[in-house]
């Protein structure tokens, strides 16, 4: 739309005056903000940014692609990818505790992305560093500017306060639905501008378990079909996010075929919500349910059972660890 198409092209001139002729680095989470952010900074500066994108190989099925190849494809931007998924997945072998892997996350993240920062810097200094901080995060934090203060608590993009940079905020000022149609106007991949939450560890936190190369693979699977099925069935914008859950440690006796099975439970975990603060769980049809449930089943050999989980947050949050 044209206002959509102004607020573009003012936030483009703001951070052309802001960054002058220096250079700024982004870290790309596969997420609507950063991605938009960076795009937006890209047309400003254009090859004086250099986007670093740490694949923790706890994305899903195809995000990893979309970053590596459509959106670059739309956008023009410098990017340095980093297969990192060995190094993670060994600093969280035998970890089973919520909280412990999400801190391992957020480090391994940082120090993956300080190696990839001093690369970067052996070209010439960089002196900006880029953030997809959207309104309501700003109001949240108090409305703090400058440098690093970055709200730490949720993303595993936060970034640690000794990195002296000055920060590139081109969102500051938007809402998410007002992201969403800047990304749009920026020509970015629907998949990535519609995005619904996905927590910064991924699928690392959707394993109730250790987080092994093989539970990645099969959660994957079954999270790809029930994103299909949820997207066919035109759900995308009633439901809030969907976690799809491993319950690796759990088997249950299943009959598959013409032989009994041994396998492990995923659960749905659909809602609805405005803010992720409360939720509801939503209430999908029983048609889409069994389609998801058949395929999940037929196509995923070592799961043979699927559960909807239908608690409300509070008391259950949206996700299971
Ligand atoms: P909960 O599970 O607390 O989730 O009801 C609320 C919202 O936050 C997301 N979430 C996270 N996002 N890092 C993130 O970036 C995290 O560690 C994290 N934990 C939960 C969750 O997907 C939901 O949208």
């Amino acid at each position: 739309t044209w206002t959509m198409l102004n607020i573009v092209e003012e936030s483009v001139e703001t951070v052309r005056r802001q960054v002058g002729d220096g250079r700024a680095i982004c870290a790309l989470s596969g997420g609507v903000d950063s991605a938009v952010a960076a795009a937006i900074v890209q047309r400003a500066i254009g090859d004086r940014l250099t986007c670093v994108f740490v694949d923790h190989g706890l994305l899903r099925k195809g995000e990893a692609e979309q970053v590596e190849r459509d959106f670059v494809a739309a956008t023009g931007v410098k990017l340095r990818v980093v297969d990192a998924s060995d190094r993670f997945l060994k600093a969280l072998d035998g970890v089973t505790d919520p909280e412990e892997k999400r801190k391992i996350i957020g480090r391994e993240f940082i120090r993956v992305f300080e190696d990839e920062q001093r690369a970067i810097m052996a070209d010439g200094p960089v002196e900006f560093l880029v953030q997809g901080t959207l309104y309501p995060d700003v109001v949240e934090s108090g409305g703090g500017t400058g440098t690093a203060n970055i709200k730490s608590h949720h993303n595993v993009g936060g970034l640690p306060e000794d990195l002296q940079f000055k920060l590139v905020e081109p969102l500051r000022a938007l809402f998410k639905d007002e992201v969403r149609r800047a990304g749009e106007e920026l020509g970015l991949p629907a998949a990535m501008v519609w995005r619904q939450p996905f927590p910064g560890p991924g699928l690392g936190i959707r394993i109730v378990g250790e987080v092994t190369r093989e539970r990645l693979a099969l959660l994957r699977e079954a999270d790809a079909i029930a994103r299909e099925e949820l997207s066919r069935a035109g759900l995308d914008r009633q439901i809030w996010q969907c976690p799809v859950v491993l319950l690796a440690d759990v088997r249950s006796v299943g009959v598959q075929g013409d032989g009994r099975t041994y396998g492990h439970p995923v659960v749905l975990r659909p809602v609805t919500s405005e803010d992720a603060m409360t939720a509801d769980w939503a209430r999908v049809p029983y048609d889409v349910l069994s389609r998801i449930s058949t395929r999940i089943t037929n196509e995923v050999r070592e799961i043979n059972r699927v559960v909807v989980d239908v608690t409300s947050k509070p008391p259950g949050t949206i996700e299971w660890e």
